[in-house]
């Protein structure tokens, strides 16, 4: 397993949309370990793999608190398949836009379709945190971060303010 670099905003990388897996393999197996360790590492509790410059659809989450057992789960090609009109409102984060967090507010229950580490078909109902992470990183899988649900005048603020620290870093 090995540690993947986590990309951070302005990249444009983070716009892009995602493609399904086609066939589980080997390959996409290594990957989701790798997404698994390096999730862990941030520490974080969701990853996308284009956070890690891969287009696929592939998420990797683990909303176990910390005094419970882990509990990863391996959501390739996830689909919402339904949400409920209640909405939770919880402070999110994104491990591409580090230290930065704001309300959300989502549906509070959806149903998730995915495949696991095997290819095996899976639905579950989450609600809670593991609701919005799921959600939060679905979103990820379509181009969309957390802070396009903000004003306009949020949004430009925090994306500013990494775009200034991009070229810092780039000029050295
Ligand atoms: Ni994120």
């Amino acid at each position: 397993m090995t540690l993947r670099p986590i990309i951070t905003i302005p990249d444009p990388v983070l716009k892009q949309v995602s493609e399904p897996i086609t066939e589980i393999d080997g390959s996409v197996q290594a990957l989701v370990d790798d997404m698994l360790q390096t999730m862990y590492d941030a520490p974080g509790i969701g990853l996308a793999a284009v956070q890690i410059g891969i287009l696929k659809r592939i998420a990797v989450v683990d909303c176990a608190k910390e005094d419970e057992k882990p509990a990863p789960k391996v959501l390739i090609n996830p689909e919402i398949i339904s949400a409920s009109e209640e909405t939770s409102v919880y402070q999110e984060g994104c491990l591409s836009i580090p230290e930065f967090y704001e309300d959300i507010e989502r549906p509070a229950q959806v149903r998730v379709r995915h495949l696991d580490r095997d290819g095996t078909e899976h639905e579950f109902d989450a609600d809670g945190l593991l609701a919005t992470c799921v959600q939060h990183e679905i979103d990820h899988l379509n181009g969309v971060l957390f802070i396009d649900y903000l004003s306009r005048l949020k949004r430009d603020r925090v994306v500013k303010k990494f775009s200034k620290q991009a070229k810092r870093e780039a000029t050295g």
